[in-house]
């Protein structure tokens, strides 16, 4: 197959929601279309549970959520498609603004009794940073939810994005009776009983078709005057404005009924886009050019519970990755040959051979990527857009086993590479301090440094509000701000100055004070800076 269809034939996304909404059910009835896994049903039945795709870490199923961020691969309708699974538990959100950065389009899962809830909000906002295109679906309308109006208001109003029902419900909960679809004129049936991975569309003419009166019943006039609202107040599709991210698709349906989620696919295939140019800051890097280049965007542990394997993620962004190949490492100037790079479904993974832009290949790492690692055939090339954001809860680490002091300085230093949680160390110190956006990091990070390390150690909580990266043209500034603020100015994991402020008043202050240091909230604008450390 010519390059260039390689290229149109991916479609990589994530499908991201707020905890519950029915991310990993939706998950699975997708990959079940796609003929990914063959256990047909209800996500309930434990079967289904058990293989269920993102189950295979560990802790995650011991705590009964998603930790690991994995990658499926179905083909569907022609197209092939790359399915990153986004952990759904906000502690690990972190992890979730990653996958982020590594895919074309989103797909948004919303509980239509719970409507946009706060992590939506947040994982929509690192969306909106990147113009990502986002197909919206509502679910759970098998249950008793909110005014369908009302929650496209919120979708609008919360998440700051415009939205277009491409389908609208006959019915919510009891009285639901399907969808009738705007995009392609045809009438879905809900069925609670029906657990087969097929969905009936039912061509009609238009809404006035009397094929809705004897399927919707009486449900079929509110429908009317709803569609009849929503031609008049919302804008036509518009698939340009989809793609700049400035509109969103909405879909209505039950993903634990197999309801509305074929009706998503086939329009996900085809409307949404295949895999787009990519920033570096050097320049912009198009899909279509024929050398390689890629980043990584999360790296992970024991991934295989048998091996102690490292794997780090890669997206291609252009040309051709093979296998055997030796490619040029940027950050730590070397060239690296990869001879057993994996591709994956859940936890089975298959060597690769060659991989194209839109694909994630898993490379094994003994310790040589971070997350952000460019590798080309030798140009000098750094991805934009893969930033740190400060985290939100920060505690001093402490060995706990001074016999193990090498483990614990390894299993620190690799736990902190993963992405998940950011480690700062004090200059001229010992002290070392670990950042997470969660609690359930922490636990994770003992957990994993017991286990994987045989080290142990524990937590001094510390009252910090935000780290923020900060740098000076003029070194001597920086030097006088580090004196005067000893207690307060760490190094991360690239030797960046971090200043960690007790308070937004006190970062304030700081900011006001120090008119020739540079205070910078991600990681990003960094680089790009005159740094003096
Ligand atoms: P998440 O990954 O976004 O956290 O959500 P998940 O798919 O695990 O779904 C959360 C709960 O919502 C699950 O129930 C799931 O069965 C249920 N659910 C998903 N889709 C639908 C739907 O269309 N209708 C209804 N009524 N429920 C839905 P649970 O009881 O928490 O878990 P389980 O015992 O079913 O595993």
């Amino acid at each position: 197959m010519p390059y260039e269809n390689e290229i149109l034939k991916r479609r990589t996304f994530a499908i991201i929601s707020h905890p519950d909404a029915g991310k990993t059910t939706l998950t699975e009835k997708l990959l079940l279309f796609g003929g990914a896994i063959q256990v047909a049903g209800a996500v309930k039945s434990n079967k289904i549970k058990k293989t269920a795709t993102s189950d295979f870490l560990d802790i995650e199923k011991q705590r009964g959520i998603s930790v690991a961020t994995s990658v499926m691969t179905f083909e569907y309708n022609n197209l092939l498609i790359n399915l990153l699974d986004t952990p759904g538990h906000k502690d690990f959100a972190e992890d979730t603004y990653r996958t982020l950065t590594a895919v074309d389009s989103v797909i948004l899962v919303i509980d239509c009794v719970k409507g946009v809830e706060p992590q939506t909000e947040a994982l929509m906002e690192v969306c909106r940073m990147r113009n990502t295109p986002v197909m919206v679906f509502i679910n759970k309308l098998d249950r008793e939810g909110r005014n369908p109006f009302d929650l496209l208001d919120e979708i609008e109003q919360k998440l700051n994005i415009r939205a277009r029902p491409l389908s609208w419900p006959a019915g919510m909960g009891f009285t639901f009776k399907g969808v009738y679809n705007l995009y392609n004129n045809g009438i879905y049936l809900f069925n609670p009983e029906k657990k087969v991975t097929e969905e009936n569309r039912m061509p009609v003419e238009s809404v006035n078709d009397p094929l809705l009166d004897s399927h919707f019943g009486t449900e079929a006039v509110k429908l009317r005057e709803d569609i009849q609202l929503i031609e008049g107040v919302y804008d036509l599709f518009d698939k340009e404005k989809y793609l700049a991210g400035k509109l969103a698709p909405v879909f209505f349906g039950s993903a634990l009924n197999n309801f509305g989620v074929k009706e998503l696919l086939d329009s996900f295939t085809e409307i949404s886009p295949p895999p787009g140019p990519r920033i570096a800051e050097q320049r912009i890097v198009a899909p279509a050019e024929k050398t390689f280049t890629g980043f990584v965007f999360k790296i992970h542990a024991n991934i295989d519970p048998r091996h102690r394997d490292r794997i780090a993620f890669l997206r291609v962004c252009s040309g051709k990755f093979e296998r055997g190949r030796f490619y040029y490492h940027n950050r730590l100037d070397r060239e690296i040959r990869f001879n057993n790079p994996y591709t994956f479904l859940a936890s089975a993974k298959s060597v690769v051979d060659e991989a194209y832009p839109g694909d994630v290949v898993g490379l094994y790492d003994t310790g040589i990527f971070k997350i952000g690692d460019t590798l080309t055939e030798g140009e000098h090339l750094q991805f934009k857009g893969i930033s740190r954001f400060s985290p939100e809860i920060f505690k001093e680490v402490i060995n706990t086993d001074p016999m193990k002091s090498k483990q614990f300085e390894k299993g620190i230093s690799q736990l902190t590479d993963e992405g998940v949680a950011q480690l700062f160390t004090q200059p001229n110190g010992p002290l070392k301090v670990i950042g997470t956006v969660g609690e359930l990091q922490f636990e994770v990070i003992q957990h994993r440094l017991l286990n994987e390390y045989g080290a142990s150690c524990k937590y001094h909580p510390l009252n910090v509000y935000k780290a923020c990266w900060i740098t000076a043209k003029d070194k001597s500034k920086m030097d006088e701000f580090i004196r005067f603020k000893m207690h307060q100015v760490m190094l991360d994991k690239d030797g960046y100055y971090v200043y960690l402020a007790d308070s937004s008043w006190m970062l304030e202050q700081m900011i006001k004070n120090n008119p020739d240091i540079e205070v910078h909230f991600n990681s990003d604008t960094i680089s790009s800076s005159p740094v003096l450390n």
